[in-house]
C-alpha cells in the first residue's frame, strides 16, 4: 500500500486565499494587520524564515516592518525596540527570529512581548492559556500540524496520538493541542525505553526531534496518520525529515513529506495569528 500524500503547500494556498478576501473586507473597514520582525544577527537560516515572512505579508497585503539589527546589539537595546512596537498601533503582532546571539537572554525577550501581539504564542502567558483551554495565540507549527490532520477527514477524538520530541516549539504544544481535540496522547523523547513499542499503537504519529530519517516503517502501525515535522539539512545539502518517507508510506495512511508538508504552514498559521491579532485590536474577534 502506498500512502496519500498530505500537501502542505496546497493547504497553505487554501489558506492564504480565504485569508486575503478577510484582509480585503478589513480594509474596507480601515483596518490593516501588521506584522513586526525583529531580526539580530546574520544566521543564514533565519535570513530565509524572514524574508519569507516579509513576502507573505507583502502577498496578503498585511503592513509589515523588518528590523535587521547588527549581531552586536545589546540586550537592552532590543528590548527598547520591543516596548516600542507594543505600543505601536499599526502593529498587531511582534516576532522576535529565533535563535537570538548568545549574550542575549531569550526568554527576556519573550516575555518582554505584549501578550495580545505575541504572534509566535511563546510568551508564558499563551502558554498558560494553552494549558488550560483559554483563548491564547497558538504556536505556529502546532497549530499547523493539527489543521493538516483536520485536512485529512481522520477524527482525532478518541484515537491514540503519539507525540516523538517535547521541545517548548513543538512536542509540548501539539500534545496539548492533540489532547483539545479528544485524542488520548502519549509522549515519547530521548529516554523514552521501547519507543517503538509505543509507536507501533499510534494511530496519530507527530515527530519533531530533529532527527534526520529516524523514523522508519518498524515505528508505525499499518493506516497511521504520519506528520513530520523535522527539517534537517544533510551533508549534501538537501532537507529531510524526521521520518524516513520512502519506507514509512509503503505502511502508514496520510504522511506529509519534507519539504512541503509541515513547513508551509508555520508561516500561514503566523499570519494567521497577525490576523486574529489585529481583528482583536480593533474589537472584531
Ligand atoms: N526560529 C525558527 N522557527 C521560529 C519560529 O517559529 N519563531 C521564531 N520567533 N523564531 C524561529
Amino acid at each position: 500500500m502506498t500512502a496519500s500524500i498530505i500537501n502542505g503547500k496546497e493547504v497553505s494556498q487554501e489558506l492564504r486565499a480565504s485569508m486575503t478576501a478577510e484582509v480585503q473586507q478589513l480594509s474596507e473597514q480601515g483596518v490593516v494587520p501588521g506584522l513586526a520582525v525583529v531580526l539580530v544577527g546574520e544566521d543564514p537560516a533565519s535570513q530565509v524564515y524572514v524574508r519569507n515572512k516579509e513576502k507573505a505579508c507583502h502577498d496578503l497585503g498585511f503592513y509589515s516592518e523588518v528590523h535587521r539589527l547588527h549581531a552586536s546589539t545589546s540586550q537592552a537595546d532590543l528590548l527598547a525596540l520591543v516596548d516600542k512596537l507594543n505600543k505601536q498601533e499599526s502593529i498587531n503582532g511582534i516576532l522576535v527570529q529565533l535563535p537570538l546571539p548568545g549574550h542575549i537572554e531569550e526568554k527576556a525577550v519573550i516575555d518582554a512581548i505584549a501578550v495580545e501581539k505575541d504572534v509566535d504564542g511563546f510568551h508564558p502567558v499563551n502558554v498558560g492559556n494553552l494549558v488550560i483551554g483559554d483563548d491564547s495565540l497558538l504556536p505556529c507549527t502546532p497549530a499547523g500540524v493539527i489543521e493538516l490532520i483536520k485536512r485529512t477527514g481522520i477524527e482525532m477524538s478518541g484515537k491514540h496520538a503519539v507525540v516523538i520530541g517535547r521541545s517548548n516549539i513543538v512536542g509540548k504544544p501539539v500534545s496539548l493541542l492533540l489532547q483539545r481535540e479528544n485524542a488520548t496522547v502519549t509522549m515519547c523523547h530521548s529516554r523514552t525505553a521501547n519507543m517503538k513499542e509505543i509507536t507501533r499503537q499510534a494511530d496519530i504519529l507527530v515527530v519533531a526531534i530533529g532527527r534526520a530519517n529516524f523514523v522508519d516503517a518498524e515505528y508505525v502501525k499499518p493506516g497511521a496518520v504520519v506528520i513530520d515535522v523535522g527539517m534537517n539539512r544533510l551533508d549534501n545539502g538537501k532537507l529531510a525529515g524526521d521520518v524516513d518517507f520512502e519506507s514509512v508510506k509503503e505502511v502508514s495512511g496520510p504522511i506529509t513529506p519534507v519539504p512541503g508538508g509541515v513547513g508551509p504552514m508555520t508561516i500561514t498559521m503566523l499570519m494567521q495569528n497577525t490576523l486574529i491579532a489585529a481583528k482583536r485590536a480593533h474589537g472584531l474577534a
